[in-house]
């Protein structure tokens, strides 16, 4: 073998992992369920704002995504057959309290609790996330996350979801990529709920914080040995050359952006030059910033996908550009490849915020797979990312990180928010007109993976 396949083969992959260490799969309701309107369940943002014109690349919604609400069955015997040892998948809060708040739709709970239990019968250790950007649309009329009622709104759906699943469940994690939700949906406008106004994004990153520790507290007094974490996505922000511009844009954004979360959740309070910057910039006008509550996590999760470059457009705060650098290797989401980064971002991790454990909660790419004549998927792009992501993290674990775990998004093909159903990141196939699901020559591959690691 050259040393390039013996990158790629993953028995001399998995033997730089330690016995116990979880191999998942991660996917999120709106992206997979469908089932939109059934049982009960309420009208979430996503479903507002996909039906918003010009919203999504291909104009389409979840209504259906991959049926997976009906099909959860047949999905949970690829995650067996593919042997991974946990599944993350999320809470469609509305699916539960289709209000919000209030009265629980003990059906759409049902779903949860069956889904659970056919996880635990195929020996797929369930891993849930409260929250994945689809807050119900009744909550969001009255303010969503930029109310402070929302901690208490969300401290009582952990209450819901706890009662009922916690006596089978102890992994267990509050939100997804706080800082996509506040940003993208509430800045950027690119996300649900489309807004564009930063003091209202700043009151939601704040809000979630808050919510992160009321949910944390309730989850601690309601599950026995519960492990509690959140997923922040932390992926390598460098300066796009080495002029003092560059690295102060760099540093400004790392800071105003991932920093504004994490340092918070390790009781640091909000980080001094993200407050600089965020205050520059007028995101801070009429905001209360409160003294952030400490997180208390038994993990910390880390979604990580690219290499961003920040390129200064002129000295004024949050006057950059981000994104690849010109003539890199990228997915078809034109993500910078950057395995080294995920190394480097996990022994940063370790030396700024020290962790007990990190779990690798996100990692994956897009790309625009063909199913061959023979009904083969040979997505050997993805599987030499996956290699070298999962290579990059034995490295860290070798330098002294201890990082647990490491989840593929995404376990099915699905639909990639304002992006609809044109960028497929799964280990499985999926044909959305029949539904059909064929697992790729990747998913084959985290197969073997696991199996020799095991
Ligand atoms: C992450 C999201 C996940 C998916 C991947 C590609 O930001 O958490 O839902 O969209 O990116």
């Amino acid at each position: 073998m050259t040393s390039a396949e013996l990158d790629l083969d993953p028995v001399a992959l998995a033997t730089r992992f330690p016995k116990g260490f979880a191999w998942g799969l991660a996917a999120s309701a709106y992206q997979i369920e469908g089932a939109a309107a059934e049982d009960g369940r309420g009208p979430s943002i996503w479903d507002t704002f996909a039906r918003v014109p010009g919203a999504i690349a291909d104009g389409q919604t979840g209504d259906v995504a991959c049926d997976h609400y009906h099909r959860f069955g047949e999905d949970v015997g690829l995650m067996a057959r593919i042997g991974a040892t946990g599944y993350r998948f999320s809470v469609s809060w509305s699916r539960v309290l289709p209000l919000g708040t209030g009265a629980v739709n003990g059906v759409g709970l049902d779903f949860y609790d069956r889904l659970v239990d056919a996880l635990l019968a195929a020996g797929v250790k369930p891993h849930v996330n409260l929250f994945h950007w689809d807050l119900p649309q009744t909550l969001q009329d009255r303010g969503g996350f930029a109310n402070p009622e929302s901690v208490d709104w969300f401290g009582t759906y952990a209450e819901r979801v706890a009662t009922r699943l916690g006596d089978r469940v102890s992994d267990w994690m509050t939100f997804n990529e706080p800082a996509v939700f506040a940003f993208l949906g509430h800045a950027d406008g690119v996300h649900a709920p489309g807004l564009r106004d930063w003091p209202t994004a700043l009151r939601v990153a704040q809000n979630q914080i808050r919510a992160h520790a009321a949910a944390g507290a309730v989850l601690r007094s309601l599950v026995r040995d519960a492990r509690i974490g959140i997923a922040i996505d932390v992926n390598r922000v460098a300066p796009a050359s080495d002029t003092d511009r560059d690295r102060r844009a760099a540093a400004q954004w790392s800071s105003a952006r991932d920093a504004w979360f994490l340092d918070p959740l390790f009781g640091r309070g909000y980080p001094r030059l993200g407050l600089e910057a965020h205050r520059a910039a007028g995101h801070l006008a009429g905001v209360e910033l409160i003294d952030p509550p400490a997180g208390d996590l038994d993990y910390l999760g880390l979604n990580f996908y690219r290499r961003d470059s920040v390129s200064a457009r002129s000295d004024g705060p949050f006057d950059f550009e981000i994104g690849a650098r010109a003539g890199t290797e990228q997915t078809q989401m034109d993500w910078e490849v950057a395995p080294e980064a995920l190394r480097d971002v996990l022994l940063a991790l370790h030396a700024v915020y020290a962790p007990r454990d990190i779990v690798i909660t996100e990692n994956g790419a897009a790309y625009p797979d063909t199913v061959e004549p023979d009904g083969r998927i040979r997505d050997d792009r993805r599987v030499r990312y996956l290699a070298r992501h999962v290579g990059a993290a034995a490295e860290a674990i070798a330098a002294g990180v201890p990082v647990t775990g490491y989840h593929v998004w995404s376990i099915l093909d699905n639909y990639e928010w304002s992006l609809g159903y044109s960028r497929r990141f799964g280990l499985v196939h999926v044909d959305f007109q029949t539904q059909r699901r064929t697992l790729k020559d990747s998913g084959d591959w985290y197969r073997r993976l696991i199996a020799a690691a095991s």
